[in-house]
């Protein structure tokens, strides 16, 4: 691991990842990048076959690259949990309701038909102190067509913006309530959380914004300055230079990292039912 973390994850003209034969102990893990800079395809070794080093190496290029998609691996549920709580112990957004039968799981089951579109990007379960790190989603039904997820890289987005504007972010904390949970009532907020944000992976410094509707206030500003300065901020980290757009196979299992990465399912799948139950492990307390 200290030769992965030395070498970092730079990409090869081959498409593949330089440093990944450092972590293929075990067996033969391997990473593509998906898009430039965002998404990695993890393939080689089972999510539940992997060793505590391939984990490490997960862990790193989840954080490297926002999000890891992992092909053909039809995890039962307690595979799923039981991948996930490696990475750090399980948690479950507040006011929202489990599986009946594996309470670690939230079903998610939009309708497709959501038009205006109401699920913007997002990190998930901002609101509270300390949101998730890494949020995991398995394909259970899929629609023919639709139902994408799209991703979006916050380090890409703090490094997009002026040295003049990220001098100013520097220090600055925005107001998060909650929003768009069953029983907002059982959610003790607003939480303050830094404007940007450093992943304890990767050392990185990543914008930290969300939807403006839960983001709503920055800390000093008159409501309309930050108000227009969360706007611009979160249209800012919807470039598609910086995004990967996940088409769902059925087995996919992907996993992305809150503290740098904005997901959005893309609900338009119509009448067919799409399912994925999604499972969520604990974060730290957010800092710069
Ligand atoms: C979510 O918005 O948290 C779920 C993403 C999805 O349904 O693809």
């Amino acid at each position: 691991m200290a030769a992965l973390a030395t070498a970092g994850l730079e990409p090869r003209t081959d498409g593949a990842l330089a440093g990944m034969e450092d972590v293929s102990e075990g067996g033969a893990l391997r990473a593509e990048l998906l898009t430039g800079q965002t998404g990695v395809r993890i393939t080689g070794v089972a999510v539940d076959d992997m060793t505590d080093a391939q984990i490490e190496a997960v862990r790193r290029l989840v954080s490297t690259y926002c999000v890891a998609v992992f092909p053909e691996q039809f995890v039962t549920p307690q595979q799923h949990v039981a991948f996930v709580r490696r990475f750090h112990p399980i948690t479950f957004t507040p006011g929202e309701d489990r599986h009946v039968d594996w309470p670690d799981v939230h079903v998610i089951a939009r309708p497709g038909n959501d038009l205006p579109p109401i699920n913007g990007f997002h990190t998930d379960t901002c609101f509270v102190e300390r949101p998730p790190s890494y949020t995991s989603l398995a394909a259970v039904e899929l629609p023919p067509t639709g139902g994408d997820t799209v991703f979006a890289n916050l380090y890409i987005a703090y490094e997009g913006l002026s040295p003049v504007m990220q001098r100013w972010l520097s220090g600055l904390r925005f107001k998060h309530v909650v929003t768009g949970t069953k029983r907002p009532e059982e959610v003790p907020n607003p939480v303050w959380h830094p404007a940007l944000r450093t992943n304890p992976v990767t050392g990185r410094k990543a914008l930290y914004v969300t939807l403006p509707m839960r983001c709503i206030e920055a800390e000093g500003m008159t409501q309309r300055e930050g108000k227009n300065l969360i706007a611009f901020l979160y249209e800012h980290a919807q470039n598609i230079y910086a995004m990967y757009r996940h088409r769902w196979q059925p087995g996919d299992l992907v996993m992305w990292d809150n503290r740098c990465t904005l997901h959005a399912g893309v609900y338009d799948h119509g009448d067919a039912p799409r399912t994925l139950y999604r499972v969520m492990c604990e974060g730290e307390r957010p800092f710069e």
